[in-house]
């Protein structure tokens, strides 16, 4: 089966077709987010905070991404795999991002990566197109620069906010970028970015006038609770429905209810006895293995 390409990604922009783009961070996920229909799965550095358990995704390494990226690709056979740049991976110039980019394609094998910053990325991301590497952009609330921006704000929202955010936008499509995730702005001003690129556009608290959406699973799925962003929606009740089966299997162990006979497994009475002369004592329902 052929994998989806970013010319793929760029030509349903085209076409008006919508993308489709969610997170996972392992392989048996990532397998079921491609059944579901994705067009691209990311394995996000919001792994930190879903996954790993921390309140920001500042603490997520490159060993991290690498791991998790390459359980994804496993996973998967049609979709398009993008990693993220975790924080400081590619901020420290470009030769580090190279470096980090290259991991992700070699080790991981993923088809693209995705990192933040508009304007004061956009050398990193024409390096890293140019050596053949292609890039996705992120701008808007871009969560590793969550300490700059005071919390997790809504961008763009003054005049000269929204026309730093055209030029970022304009910066990374020049740079060669092939598609920009555009988080948590208002949907007015992401309906006209979408309409002056030639680049897709994939929104998260974005608005409906994208190219495409991304999720992240464990929101949409219910996952999550530690908080829930405005801009997620529950698509389903995963969270709740473990919880129930965590409950019936606690419950059958202290029934004394599981396992049962078709879980276990049988022994011939006779090896049994020969093994434990006093098996008859195990009792008939021990030494029949059900
Ligand atoms: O890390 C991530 O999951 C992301 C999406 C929220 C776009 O960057």
């Amino acid at each position: 089966m052929t994998r989806i390409s970013t010319t793929d990604i760029r030509q349903m922009k085209q076409r008006g077709e919508k993308i489709v783009m969610m997170t996972a961070y392992d392989c048996p996920t990532a397998r079921l987010v491609e059944q579901g229909g994705a067009d691209v799965v990311l394995v996000g550095d919001t792994l930190g905070m879903v996954v790993l358990g921390y309140d920001s995704t500042l603490p997520v390494t490159m060993d991290d991404m690498v791991h998790h990226t390459k359980a994804a690709v496993r996973g998967t056979e049609r979709a398009l795999v993008v990693g993220d740049m975790p924080f400081m991976s590619y901020q420290t110039g470009w030769q580090d991002a190279m470096r980090n980019a290259a991991r992700l394609m070699q080790e991981a094998g993923c088809g693209a990566v995705k990192l933040e910053g508009g304007t004061r990325s956009a050398e990193t991301v024409q390096r890293l197109v140019e050596a053949g590497i292609p890039v996705m952009g992120h701008i808007g609330l871009t969560p590793q620069s969550v300490n700059q921006f005071g919390g997790f704000k809504v961008q763009g929202k003054t005049p000269a906010a929204a026309v730093q955010l055209m030029h970022d936008a304009q910066a990374l499509e020049q740079a060669g970028a092939f598609a920009i995730v555009l988080e948590t702005i208002p949907a007015p001003l992401a309906e006209l970015l979408t309409g002056r690129l030639s680049v897709p556009t994939i929104g998260i608290g974005a608005g409906a006038g994208c190219d495409g959406q991304v999720q992240v699973f464990h929101d949409m799925l219910g996952m999550f609770d530690a908080f829930m962003p405005k801009h997620a929606k529950r698509f389903g009740e995963i969270g709740e429905a473990i919880r129930e089966a965590v409950r019936a299997y606690a419950r059958d162990v202290r029934a004394g209810d599981f396992p049962t006979a078709k879980e276990s497994f049988r022994m011939d009475p006779a090896a049994l006895a020969e093994l434990r002369p006093d098996g008859a004592k195990l009792g008939r329902r021990h030494a029949l293995g059900m």
